[in-house]
C-alpha cells in the first residue's frame, strides 16, 4: 500500500505499455562480442539463428537487420511482383501489408473476427470465394497481440485456393495453438506456413535493438533468403556458375544488406535463454489482468482470459494485453494522465492516408473499424513491477468506479 502510495504521489515515473528486459548476462554477452575479431558476420549469426529455430521448432533461420527486413525478404523470396495479389488483415502494423508493395503487389484486406482481432476466416473464404482460382497468390495472417492464429484451419484454405501463407508472429514467438491430432504448433515452426516472420524491437518479447528473424522448413526458401540478404552474393562453390579461383564470388540476384551484426545476434542468444521465463511473467501478468477486471462491465478483453484460452489449448504470447471498451478515448486520457503509457494498437489500415489513395475506403472494414474505436493496450512486460501492475489495475478499476 505504501509503495502504491507512493506511485500515486510521485510525478516521476512513467509505466509504458512495453520494454525491454536487459540482464547483466545479455550485457556480458554483447561486451564479449565487442572484445572479440568479428563485430558482423561472425560465429554468433549462426548461433542466434539455430538456437532460435529450436526455440520455435523450425528446421531454418535466416537473421536479418528487423522485423520489416524480415517480411520484404519473404515477399521476394515468394516472388511478389506486380501481378501479386495478396491478403492481409486491417488490424496490423503498416509493416505486414507495406511488404507486398515493396514488390509492387497488390494488398487486398480482409475483416477481422471481432473476438481475437486476427484474420476472420468466414470473411476470408468468402473474398476467394467472389474471384475465380488464381487470383490471389497468398495470405499474411498476423498473430495479433500474441494471439497464434489456427494455420491448420488456414492452410485447409490456402490449399484450396492455391495460396502460400507467410506468417508475421513478430507479436507470437512462444505462442501456440493446438491441431486438430491435439499437437501443439508453436508459432514459426512451419509446419502450416511457408515462411514465419518475427520481429526483435525492444517492445517485443526478445530484443536486440533492432532484428528479425524468418524461419521455414523449406530448403529452397531458406537458400533464396540467404541469397537475398547479402546482396543476392553468393560464395557458396556449388551454386557458382563460374569460378575463377578462391576469391570469387557471383551476385546471381538483386539483393540488400539486411543482415544482423554479431553483437545484436550476441544478445539475441542470451534474451533467448530467458523467453520461457519471460513468457511465463507475461502470462502470470495477464492472469492478474484477467481476475481484477473480470467484474467491470463495461470493458472486455481481447480473445478472453489467458485461463480460458489455455483450457482451448491456446498459449498467447500477450506481446499486448488488449481490452475494448467503448469509453476507451476518455480511458486512454485518463490513464495517461496517471502517467500509464496506454496505447492503441492499431488503426485500420484501410484509413491510412497511403492506402486510401491506393483506393482503399472507411467503412470497408467495420469489425476492424469498431475495434480501433474500442481498443486500448494495458501495459504487459515481464519487467513491470508488481505494485505498477496493482497502480495500473487501481486506476483503470477507478475509471470505471468499481
Ligand atoms: C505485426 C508487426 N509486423 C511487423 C513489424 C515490423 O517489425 P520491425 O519494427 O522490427 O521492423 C512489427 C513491429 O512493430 C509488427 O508489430
Amino acid at each position: 500500500m505504501r509503495i502504491l502510495n507512493k506511485l500515486n504521489n510521485s510525478k516521476v515515473f512513467s509505466i509504458p505499455y512495453g520494454k525491454q528486459f536487459i540482464s547483466d548476462d545479455d550485457i556480458k554477452s554483447v561486451v564479449s562480442v565487442l572484445k572479440s575479431d568479428y563485430l558482423t558476420q561472425g560465429p554468433l549469426v549462426a548461433k542466434f539463428e539455430k538456437k532460435f529455430a529450436q526455440y520455435v521448432g523450425a528446421k531454418y533461420a535466416v537473421a536479418v537487420s528487423n522485423g520489416t527486413a524480415a517480411l520484404h525478404l519473404s515477399a521476394l523470396a515468394l516472388d511478389i511482383n506486380s501481378k501479386s495479389k495478396v491478403i492481409t488483415t486491417p488490424i496490423t502494423f503498416v509493416a505486414s501489408a507495406n511488404c507486398v508493395r515493396y514488390c509492387g503487389g497488390e494488398v487486398v484486406f480482409s475483416d477481422i473476427n471481432a473476438f481475437t482481432a486476427t484474420i476472420n476466416t468466414e470473411a476470408l473464404n468468402k473474398l476467394l470465394k467472389l474471384s475465380p482460382k488464381g487470383t490471389y497468390q497468398g495470405i499474411i495472417p498476423v498473430d495479433m497481440a500474441g494471439y497464434p492464429v489456427n494455420l491448420e484451419e488456414l492452410r485447409k484454405i490456402a490449399d484450396e485456393f492455391g495460396l502460400w501463407i507467410l506468417e508475421d508472429a513478430c507479436h507470437a514467438p512462444g505462442g501456440y495453438f493446438t491441431d486438430s491430432k491435439r499437437e501443439k504448433q508453436l508459432c514459426g515452426n512451419g509446419k502450416f506456413s511457408d515462411l514465419t516472420v518475427f520481429s526483435f524491437h525492444p517492445v517485443k518479447h526478445i530484443t536486440t535493438g533492432e532484428g528479425g528473424m524468418i524461419t521455414t522448413n523449406s530448403e529452397a526458401l531458406y537458400k533464396k533468403l540467404l541469397l537475398l540478404r547479402t546482396h543476392g552474393i553468393t560464395k557458396d562453390q556449388n551454386e557458382l556458375i563460374e569460378n575463377h579461383g578462391n576469391w570469387y564470388y557471383e551476385m546471381q540476384e538483386l539483393g540488400y544488406n539486411y543482415r544482423l551484426p554479431d553483437i545484436l545476434c550476441a544478445l539475441g542468444v542470451s534474451q533467448l535463454d530467458k523467453a520461457d521465463k519471460e513468457i511465463k511473467m507475461r502470462r502470470e501478468i495477464a492472469n492478474l489482468y484477467d481476475q481484477a477486471f473480470k467484474n467491470i462491465k463495461e470493458m472486455e478483453v481481447v480473445s478472453g482470459s489467458n485461463n480460458e484460452l489455455l483450457e482451448k489449448g491456446i498459449g498467447h504470447a500477450y506481446h499486448l494485453y488488449i481490452i475494448r471498451t467503448k469509453k476507451r478515448k476518455e480511458l486512454y486520457n485518463f490513464l495517461r494522465e496517471k502517467n500509464i503509457f496506454v496505447q492503441v494498437h492499431y488503426i485500420p489500415l484501410n484509413v491510412m492516408p497511403y492506402y486510401k489513395a491506393l483506393g482503399f475506403k472507411k467503412d470497408s472494414m467495420p469489425e476492424a473499424e469498431k475495434y480501433y474505436e474500442e481498443c486500448l493496450s494495458l501495459p504487459i512486460y515481464p519487467s513491470l513491477k508488481k505494485e505498477e501492475q496493482e497502480f495500473v489495475i487501481q486506476k483503470v478499476s477507478e475509471f470505471f468506479n468499481l
